[in-house]
């Protein structure tokens, strides 16, 4: 296993459409489990295949609460197939936009269908924590952060701060 770079904003990688996978295989699962380490080194509770630089619609989540068993889930192709017209707003964070949050409101829950890690097919009703998670992820694979929600004023500060933190870790 391996920990690899993390993309930031602007880049413009983040910006782009993942595409579909077409086989689950032993060479995909080994880079889930890089991107699954990646995330639990960063340490964050759910990493898209783009924040690594591969636009394949792969998503790695655990939201387990610290000092419980790990719980790592693998969302291959994931699409939901259902929200809730009830909302909820968490104070989100990305990998990808290091040390910044915002309030952002997403439906409270949502259906999840996609491919494990052997390649079946599941689905999951996911709520609370997870049902966030898991729509701040898939906003990923469609070249969305979650500043996106922002104002134009607010997503530039944002950004800026962002580059000047990634300068000063470089120096
Ligand atoms: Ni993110």
């Amino acid at each position: 296993m391996a920990v690899l770079p993390i993309v930031t904003v602007p880049d413009p990688l983040l910006k782009k459409i993942s595409k579909p996978v077409d086989k689950v295989d032993d060479k995909l699962r080994s880079f889930m489990d890089d991107m699954l380490e990646t995330m639990y080194a960063a340490p964050g509770i759910g990493l898209a295949a783009v924040q690594v630089g591969k636009l394949l619609r792969i998503l790695v989540i655990d939201i387990a609460p610290e000092g419980e068993d790990p719980n790592p889930m693998y969302f291959i192709n994931p699409e939901i197939t259902w929200t809730s017209e009830e909302m909820n707003t968490y104070n989100e964070g990305c990998l990808s936009i290091p040390e910044q949050y915002a309030d952002i409101e997403r439906p409270a829950e949502c259906k999840i269908k996609f491919l494990d890690y052997d390649g079946n097919e599941q689905h999951i009703h996911a709520e609370g924590l997870l049902a966030t998670c898991v729509q701040h992820e898939m906003d990923h694979l469609n070249g969305i952060v979650f500043i996106d929600y922002l104002s134009k004023i607010k997503r530039s500060i944002y950004v800026r701060k962002v580059k000047k933190l990634v300068k000063e870790k470089e120096a």
